[in-house]
């Protein structure tokens, strides 16, 4: 699949050795080049995060917090699906979707809490674009889009409310090494639960 302007560009530089792009079969770009610019920002963003969970995962398992470790591994495969969900829609709407170079995140961090605190406001960051992005798709009347970003509407609720109830746990038990060793063992099984019920929820059938 191509689309117009790239066959355009082809014929120009060499009309004779391109003519057989002629008969390619074409996607018409069915999305304003506004939203595909604020779509591609987000693909950079889920990116970068998909990094920043893996570095704390990283830090985590370094230091002990085997539970933790496997619950941002487990974070960024979810960013990671959601980037490659923003990279098949731009593509299939006939635009273009870019690979964005990634800066090294954060890879250092004061305690677990901190952890979870940057988790928490990397989340409060991603919600607002998919609101801003809501936004642009409701002016420009754009359905598709509309309609594909409230998955994602739903997941940053769930997100959010996840990463705000894991901080809980902190005011609840508290700081000292035994809180954080218990709060720590509990976040294998979060994650776990999480799963089970985004499963359900994505796949509603699978219940029987
Ligand atoms: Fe892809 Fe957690 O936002």
């Amino acid at each position: 699949m191509i689309n117009a302007k790239v066959i355009d560009v082809f014929l120009k530089i060499n009309p004779k050795k391109y003519r057989y792009l002629k008969n390619t079969k074409i996607v018409t770009m069915r999305i304003s080049s506004e939203i595909t610019k604020a779509i591609n920002d987000q693909i950079s963003y889920e990116a970068s995060s998909t990094y920043a969970y893996i570095a704390m995962g990283a830090w985590c398992e370094r230091i002990g917090y085997d539970g933790s470790a496997a619950f941002f591994f487990e974070q960024a495969n979810e960013e990671n699906t959601h980037m490659l969900m923003f990279i098949h829609y731009l593509n299939k709407a006939g635009a273009e979707a870019i690979i964005p170079a990634i800066e090294k995140p954060q890879d250092k961090f004061d305690s677990l809490e901190s952890t979870f605190q940057a988790g928490l406001k990397s989340e409060q960051t991603v919600t607002k674009l998919i609101y801003n992005l809501v936004d642009m798709a409701d002016k420009e009347k754009d359905r598709a889009a509309y309609s594909f970003l409230q998955w994602f509407v739903s997941e940053q609720i769930e997100e959010e409310t996840l990463f705000q109830t894991i901080l809980q746990k902190f005011e609840i038990l508290g700081r000292d090494k035994l809180a954080v060793y218990q709060i720590d063992q509990s976040l294998a099984s979060t994650r776990t639960q999480v799963m089970a019920k985004k499963q359900i929820k994505n796949n509603p059938q699978s219940t029987g």
